[in-house]
């Protein structure tokens, strides 16, 4: 009974290591997200500060995901410690072209993380982290399509309260 017990702590060390490590990255984005929400409200791009507050709590949901699953499997879930932010943007396509790398860089991790898990033959890791998979096309293809805006309209003060309007319309079907 104890073996079998044992056998429950599923996921290898290393693989615990990243998953936490993932954790801190959704939480800097969460953070991240904040301070582009803060930025639009103060600049009154209200629809892109609705977006962004929006962004901020799907990160942090995204957070308690990997943190619940880590302890489900046995490991030990670390609170993160999260770094200051930037909080200056030169424009609002500044913002979203941070927010478009900084969802480049955790896709990025995310994938790294499924290819470990294949190696370690981990499936129920890797399968957890599909839904990581999915969730980060869907968000880069929106980011991507406001981006587009801007290139499209330019960015005169009526072009950006014409794509401030549209942020929250954009959905990746
Ligand atoms: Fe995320």
């Amino acid at each position: 009974m104890k073996d079998l017990l044992r056998q429950r702590v599923a996921v290898q060390d290393s693989i615990i290591k990243k998953l936490n490590n993932q954790v801190k990255l959704e939480a800097q984005a969460s953070a991240a997200y904040l301070s582009m929400a803060a930025w639009c409200d103060q600049h009154s791009y209200d629809h892109s500060a609705k977006f962004f507050y929006q962004q901020s709590s799907e990160e942090r949901e995204h957070m308690m995901k990997l943190f619940h699953y880590i302890s489900d499997m046995g490991g030990i879930a670390v609170s993160p410690a999260i770094a200051a932010t930037q909080n200056e943007f030169s424009s609002l396509r500044e913002v979203f072209e941070t927010a478009l790398e900084n969802e480049i860089h955790v896709t990025e991790s995310i994938n790294q993380i499924v290819a470990e898990c294949r190696k370690a033959s981990d499936f129920a890791t890797e399968n957890f982290m599909q839904w990581f998979v999915k969730e980060q096309v869907e968000e880069e293809f929106v980011v991507r399509r406001i981006l587009e805006y801007f290139e499209m309209l330019g960015e005169d003060p009526k072009s950006l309260l014409l794509i401030d309007e549209r942020v929250n319309s954009v959905t990746y079907e």
